[in-house]
């Protein structure tokens, strides 16, 4: 079998309306449409232009408006009045599609339509041919077996009033999965038969409902089977727990190597425009689109991630998110389950790039405070390094260095303990001056290296003051110390200040 290119039909417009709590006007459709054109979609149902005067006026509205290369359908039950309303509305469109349906369920047939199914097979037929009379040679129609995923003790039946359909003029078969109720295997296997038993000209569709939260695997795996049709609705809107959603059967087909015809970037903006527009706050846990769905927590997750940072295929990553318009690819917080490589990461993230040495020492101090006050974010993690790691005065404080006019002498203000002290050194600058007041100190320190930079915005206190990195070491000992200023000279002390303390006194208490 050759594999076509899927086409993605959208119901959001109309199953997915219809299970709003407060259904869209043609305003708010004009919303949605307008998005689902921008993603490129093949097919917009547009409505059920029998349910209301409003969902009329709104089919009839977005049919005079649709791109020509979009079918435009709007929804019929198998009967004469809703099938010329149908039309009614969207015969201004390019390519017109009429979408009749009925149940052909055994359970269904006998207690909602109380009909034999003989009775369903002439009523099927006689909407098609009817349907097919109003679209002429300038539509579709589009017929659906309601409840086929329940038609597997009666698939005989549902086949020959397939092929009743297909003779009176439908040109898609639309297999719902009305309510999902088995696995997708079992409506998979019948998705196939249908496909075996139709002519090839004829599109197979699928149109999958999540109850059992398995139909994107139905969907998926159905067009491996043969139909070209998927239905999905933005979200997964639609009745109860919704229709299959687009992003997640997308980005299936994309990771199979399916090229998926739509503009993959755009999935991101539009759902949080939906969930917006709906009402319908995305779940933390939703695939793809969730807050969380980019988030790693434990420590050899972020460390997968992290390694693997910038690949399009990552570690722990299902997707590139940049492909659906979502900038960040990682939200790494920091939990008690959390090693250095969450450190390293966040903390250089905020703009203070750190070593593994200094991760792997903070990790405990941040598992201690995540074990009382919960998880981290980038904020709480920066604010603790900072109190740790720059412009330390745990012992020695700095207060001020003043240069004497043309003697290169430096007299610096300092407090040690509780002393505050005062001291002159000759020497050529401010740096090598400090290095000799440690000295003096009884601090044996030798410099290792020097940098100064701009600390980054993502820093909301310090972003844009000057940032001195200065490494000390003493005998085997080697310490980063990191001072924040506005003024140059001032970072620089402070950093080498910090030094010393890390270096000498990390965890002697101010006396
Ligand atoms: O779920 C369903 O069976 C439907 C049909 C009307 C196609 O939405
Ligand atoms: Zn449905």
């Amino acid at each position: 079998m050759t594999q076509r290119k899927p086409f993605f039909y959208d119901v959001t417009l109309r199953d997915g309306n219809q299970a709003l709590a407060k259904p869209w006007n043609t305003e708010e459709k004009v919303q949605v449409f307008n998005q689902l054109v921008k993603l490129g979609v093949q097919g917009i149902e547009v409505g059920f232009a029998g349910a209301s005067d409003m969902d009329f006026a709104a089919c009839e509205h977005l049919a005079k408006m649709a791109p020509d290369d979009i079918v435009i359908s709007g929804l019929a039950r198998a009967m004469e009045k809703d099938i010329a309303k149908v039309w009614e509305a969207i015969q201004y469109a390019n390519q017109p599609r009429i979408h009749t349906f009925i149940a052909t369920a055994p359970f269904n047939m006998e207690h909602v339509l109380r009909k034999s199914p003989q009775e369903v097979l002439k009523k099927a037929e006689e909407a098609v041919r009817i349907s097919k009379s109003y679209v002429g040679d300038q539509g579709t129609v589009q017929f659906s077996a309601e409840h086929f995923g329940d038609c597997r003790e009666n698939l005989d039946f549902v086949i020959d009033v397939f092929h009743a359909v297909v003779e009176a003029g439908a040109t898609t078969i639309n297999l719902p999965n009305t309510v999902e109720r088995y696995r997708p295997m079992l409506f998979v296997e019948m998705v196939a038969k249908v496909v075996e038993a139709l002519p090839n000209n004829i599109d197979v569709a699928v149109h999958a409902h999540n109850d059992l939260g398995m139909a994107t695997a139905t969907t998926v795996e159905s067009y491996f089977a043969g139909a070209v049709q998927v239905e999905t609705a933005l979200n997964g809107l639609g009745e109860r727990a919704g229709n299959t959603n687009m992003y997640e059967v997308a980005l299936g087909l994309h990771n199979c190597g399916v090229d998926v015809p739509l503009n993959l970037e755009h999935i991101y903006e539009t759902a949080l425009l939906v969930s917006d527009w709906g009402d319908l706050r995305i779940p933390d846990k939703a695939p793809i689109i969730g807050p969380e769905a980019i988030a790693h927590r434990s420590g050899i997750h972020q460390d997968g991630a992290a390694k693997t940072k910038g690949m399009s295929k990552g570690a722990y990553r299902p997707i590139d998110f940049n492909l659906i318009g979502r900038g960040d690819n990682d939200l790494i917080t920091f939990t008690s389950q959390s090693g250095r490589t969450a450190v390293y990461e966040m903390i250089g993230n905020m703009g203070y790039p750190i070593s593994l040495e200094e991760a792997t020492e903070l990790q405990p101090v941040l598992k201690e405070i995540s074990e009382r006050e919960g998880e981290l974010n980038e904020e709480r993690v920066l604010e603790i390094f900072k109190n740790e790691y720059v412009n330390v005065g745990s012992y020695l404080k700095f207060t001020s260095v003043n240069g004497i006019r043309d003697e290169e002498v430096f007299e610096f203000k300092f407090k040690r303990g509780n002393e505050i002290l005062q001291e002159r050194i000759s020497a050529e600058g401010p740096i090598e001056a400090c290095l000799r007041l440690l000295r003096e100190l009884g601090y044996s320190v030798e410099l290792k290296d020097y940098s100064q930079s701009v600390v980054s915005d993502k820093d909301k206190d310090w972003g844009g003051r000057a940032l001195s990195e200065i490494e000390l070491k003493s005998k085997d000992k080697i310490a980063v110390g990191r001072g924040v200023h506005n003024d140059t000279l001032v970072a620089n002390m402070k950093a080498l200040f910090t030094a010393a303390n890390l270096l000498f006194h990390k965890f002697e208490p101010v006396k």
